[in-house]
C-alpha cells in the first residue's frame, strides 16, 4: 500500500508521533491502514464546522457593532482537539479508538471560545446563536449560574451544526464555551496552577480557597463593569 507506506515516511505528523510513541509499531500499522484516512476527514469536517461557528459570531459582532456601536466580543480562540488529548481522553473513558467512536463520544474536538465584553452579552449571544435555523443544541453546561466548586465559570454548549460538502450534508458538533475576559483570565491562570504538580496537600487547600476568592471577585468585577456600562449605555453616540 503506498499511500499506506508514505504515512509512515511523512516526517512530523504529530498523529504518527503520538502512536509510534504508546503504540507497537505493528499495531501502528494497522490502525494506520484502517484508520487515517479517515481520521484526517473527520478533523477536516471538524474544523469546517469550527469556521462556520467562528464566522456565525463574526457576522454577529459586524452587524452590532454597525447599528450599536457596540462589540459585545472582545475576541474568538478556536482550536481542534489535539491527537495527544483526544487520545488521552478516549484512554480514559475506555472508548475503543476508531473514527466511528471519536464522532459518536466525543463533543469537543471542535471548540470556539468566545470571550465577551459582559454577562449579559454572553446570554445575548448565545441565544442569538441558537436561534439560528442550522444551529440546533446538544447539551448546556451554565457554570455562571452554577459555578463549579473550584470558582470555575463559564456557559458551554455542544451544539450541532451542518457542514455542506461536495455531495452530502453532514452534521458535527462544536463546543463553544462562552466567558467574560474576567472568567477566561481566571480558567487560564487556574489551569496553569493546577498543573504544578508537586504542592503539598496542607498548601493545596490555601491554594483552593484564594483560588476561590480570586474567582468571587472576578464575578463581582464583571457585576460593576456592567452596571457602569448600564449607566453609559443611554449616552451611547450611534450616530
Ligand atoms: P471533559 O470534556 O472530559 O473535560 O469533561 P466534561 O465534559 O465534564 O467537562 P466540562 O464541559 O465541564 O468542561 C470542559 C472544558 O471546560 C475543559 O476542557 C476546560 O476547557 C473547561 N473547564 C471546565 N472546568 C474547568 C476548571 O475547573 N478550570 C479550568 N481552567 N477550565 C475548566
Ligand atoms: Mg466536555
Amino acid at each position: 500500500m503506498a499511500f499506506f507506506g508514505s504515512l509512515f515516511d511523512s516526517g512530523n505528523d504529530p498523529l504518527r508521533r503520538l502512536l509510534l510513541a504508546v503504540m507497537p509499531k505493528t499495531k501502528i500499522a494497522q490502525w494506520m491502514g484502517k484508520n487515517a484516512q479517515p481520521y484526517k476527514e473527520l478533523m477536516a469536517y471538524y474544523k469546517c464546522a469550527m469556521m462556520a461557528i467562528e464566522t456565525k459570531f463574526r457576522v454577529i459582532n459586524e452587524e452590532l457593532s454597525l447599528k450599536y456601536d457596540r462589540n459585545p466580543i472582545e475576541s474568538i480562540r478556536s482550536r481542534l482537539k489535539s491527537p495527544e488529548s483526544l487520545w488521552e481522553k478516549m484512554n480514559r473513558r475506555r472508548l475503543p479508538f476508531t473514527t466511528e467512536s471519536i464522532e459518536k463520544n466525543i463533543f469537543d474536538i471542535a471548540g470556539v471560545r468566545v470571550i465577551c465584553s459582559h454577562t449579559s452579552d454572553i446570554y445575548a449571544l448565545s441565544e442569538s446563536l441558537l436561534k439560528q435555523d442550522d444551529v440546533t443544541l446538544f447539551e448546556k453546561k451554565d457554570y455562571i449560574a452554577n459555578p463549579k466548586s473550584n470558582g470555575y465559570r463559564s456557559l458551554h454548549l455542544i451544539i450541532e451544526t451542518p457542514i455542506f460538502l461536495y455531495e452530502t450534508k453532514k452534521m458535527m458538533k462544536v463546543e463553544v464555551q462562552f466567558r467574560t475576559i474576567s472568567m477566561d483570565w481566571w480558567a487560564s491562570l487556574e489551569h496553569k496552577i493546577r498543573y504544578k504538580k508537586n504542592i503539598p496537600e496542607e498548601l493545596s487547600h490555601t491554594v483552593h480557597r484564594q483560588l476561590l476568592e480570586c474567582a468571587e471577585t472576578g464575578a463581582q468585577l464583571d457585576a460593576k463593569m456592567e452596571q457602569i456600562q448600564k449607566m453609559v449605555a443611554p449616552y451611547t453616540d450611534t450616530e
